[in-house]
């Protein structure tokens, strides 16, 4: 089943326009990447599924129309954004921002078992539970933005740029225990994501973005043995 649909999305900065026709599908449990030079609107179509850019053309979650919707409405139905930058609280202990992903839950016992969860899937976060966000090294940082939004308890992750700054091992971790989240929750993932050997570790299939339209999509296989994919993204 078809958990995201965007077709021909379009979406614009004040007079700018800069996604042009963005068109994937994520299945129900599935995980898509989306490939991309800087500026090609990677960002802009997460920004746009999460009701902070407004966008036209075909954008549905289960079913529903997104479009017109804010935020805290798209958040509601079930998606969780992991944006570029990370955003977490810097003021707030690793507990506290485990605990604002939930804000939406009333299941008291459903969300300390899902903290356990998080820390163990991140045991590096158990040992900082008690440090402000701004304490925390890059990696960390990143480690808690995923496991935030896993408090939202989403049926759609969407993850921006989770390496970006990140030495290569910790990287690897990051997206190790992304890739055990995924088997073991069924969270359906849209990744985007510079460093394709990374993302190609995570994804089933991937679309390639140019000047914010989807110029093509194949599966992790596929792509993997497309000449121009491997020089643009594989390091050749
Ligand atoms: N707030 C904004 N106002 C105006 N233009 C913007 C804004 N944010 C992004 N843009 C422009 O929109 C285009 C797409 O940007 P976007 O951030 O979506 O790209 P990206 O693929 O995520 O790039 P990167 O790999 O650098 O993160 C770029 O030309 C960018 O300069
Ligand atoms: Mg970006």
């Amino acid at each position: 089943m078809t958990l995201l649909e965007l077709v021909d999305l379009t979406a614009s900065y004040g007079p700018i326009q800069v996604l042009e026709s963005v068109s994937l599908t994520v299945p129900d449990g599935g995980a898509v990447g989306i490939l991309g030079a800087n500026g090609a609107g990677k960002t802009t179509t997460l920004r746009a599924i999460s009701g902070a850019v407004r966008s036209t053309g075909t954008l549905r979650f289960d079913g529903k129309d997104l479009r017109g919707l804010r935020p805290d409405q798209v958040a509601a139905l079930g998606i969780a954004h992991v944006p570029e930058g990370r955003g977490t609280l810097s003021d707030l202990t690793v507990r506290e921002n485990l605990k604002v992903g939930a804000y939406l839950r009333k299941d008291r016992k459903g969300i300390a078992s899902d903290i356990d969860y998080c820390l163990d899937l991140f045991p590096q976060l158990q040992e900082r539970i008690r440090s402000n966000g701004s304490a925390l090294s890059g990696g960390e940082q990143q480690m808690l933005a995923v496991a935030r939004a896993i408090m939202a308890k989403p049926r759609l992750m969407m993850l921006d740029e989770a390496s970006l700054g990140l030495a290569p091992s910790t990287a690897r971790s990051v997206y190790d225990a992304i890739g055990r989240l995924r088997r073991e929750s069924g969270i359906a993932m849209l990744v985007v994501e510079q460093n394709a050997n990374l993302a190609f570790t995570l994804v089933d299939t991937a679309t390639v973005l140019e000047t914010g339209r989807s110029v093509l999509t194949g599966t992790s296989a596929e792509l993997r043995g497309m000449d121009e994919i491997r020089r643009a993204y594989l390091g050749g």
